[in-house]
C-alpha cells in the first residue's frame, strides 16, 4: 500500500506521515529531506544553488540515504548524519531554488520510486501524488493557513531556544509556497484524486485519526 501526503510548507506533513507509518508499520520517506540534503551538498562544496551541472556532478559523487534509529529517521550524506544540518534557515531559504532544477528532480524521483518498490510506504512531499507515486492508494493534500503554519513553526523554534519573529516566518513560508507552486517541473499541486485535509483547526491526533479513517476506507 502506498500513502502519499503532499502539501505546503509546515502543514504538518512529516509529523502526520511519521505517526501513520509507525501506526501501520509502514516505511516512511521524507522527500523534502532529500532536496534539503542536495542543497546542503551544494553549500558544503561552495557550489551556487542554481549551478545545475556542478550540482549533478556532486550528486553522482556522493551518497544520500536514510537510516532508522530509535528516535526516528535520520538522513545521511555519505557517512555524516545531516538530519539537523539540513534544517537551518540557510538551507530552508534556498532549497526551493535547488528543487526547481529538472535534472535534480529526475534523480531524486528515481530514488524515491526505488525506495517505494513493492513495500508499504508513507511518503511526504510536494509531488508525491501527482508525479512520484501517481497510483498511490491513498492521497492526502494537507493544508493549513499561513498564519497557523507560522505559529506552529514559531512554537517549534522556541522549543529549540530560537525566537524568530512571526512575520519573518510567515514571509518565509509564503515565499517558499509561491516558488514551490509556480515552478515549471512538478509544482506543488493537489492531485485530482487527492483528499484535502485542512488542519488549521485540528490537533495532530485529530489529523492522524482522519488520515487513518481514509486509509481504512480504502482497505
Ligand atoms: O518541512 P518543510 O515543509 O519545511 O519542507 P520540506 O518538506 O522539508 O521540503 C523542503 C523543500 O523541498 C520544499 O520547499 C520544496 O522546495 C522541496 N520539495 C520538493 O520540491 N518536492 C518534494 N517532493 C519535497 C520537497
Ligand atoms: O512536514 P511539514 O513541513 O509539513 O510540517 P511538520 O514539520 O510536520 O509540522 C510543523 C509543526 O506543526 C510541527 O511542530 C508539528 O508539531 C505542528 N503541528 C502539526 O503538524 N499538525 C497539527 N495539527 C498541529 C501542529
Amino acid at each position: 500500500m502506498q500513502i502519499a501526503i503532499d502539501g505546503p510548507a509546515s502543514a504538518g506533513k512529516s509529523t502526520i506521515a511519521k505517526l501513520i507509518a509507525k501506526k501501520l508499520d509502514f516505511v516512511y520517506c521524507d522527500t523534502g529531506a532529500m532536496y534539503r540534503t542536495v542543497t546542503l551538498l551544494a553549500k558544503k562544496n561552495n557550489v551556487g544553488y542554481g549551478e545545475t551541472l556542478d550540482i549533478l556532478k556532486l550528486m553522482s559523487e556522493h551518497k544520500i540515504y536514510f537510516s532508522n534509529k530509535s528516535d526516528g529517521q535520520h538522513v545521511y550524506l555519505d557517512d555524516e548524519d545531516v538530519s539537523d544540518a539540513i534544517r537551518t534557515e540557510e538551507i530552508t531559504n534556498n532549497v526551493s531554488q535547488v528543487s526547481a532544477i529538472k535534472e535534480v528532480r529526475a534523480k531524486l524521483v528515481k530514488m524515491q520510486r526505488d525506495m517505494a518498490g513493492d513495500t508499504d510506504i508513507v511518503m511526504d512531499g510536494r509531488d508525491i501524488g501527482t508525479t512520484v507515486l501517481p497510483n498511490a492508494d491513498v492521497k492526502i493534500f494537507l493544508i493549513a493557513s499561513v498564519e497557523v503554519r507560522a505559529q506552529r513553526r514559531f512554537k517549534e523554534n522556541l522549543e529549540r531556544g530560537i525566537k524568530t519573529p512571526l512575520k519573518e516566518l510567515q514571509d518565509e513560508i509564503a515565499a517558499r509556497d509561491y516558488k514551490d507552486s509556480h515552478r515549471e517541473i512538478s509544482p506543488l499541486k493537489k492531485a485530482d484524486d487527492a483528499i484535502e485535509v485542512d488542519s488549521s483547526n485540528m490537533t495532530i491526533e485529530e489529523v492522524v485519526k482522519r488520515v487513518t479513517e481514509l486509509v481504512n476506507e480504502h482497505k
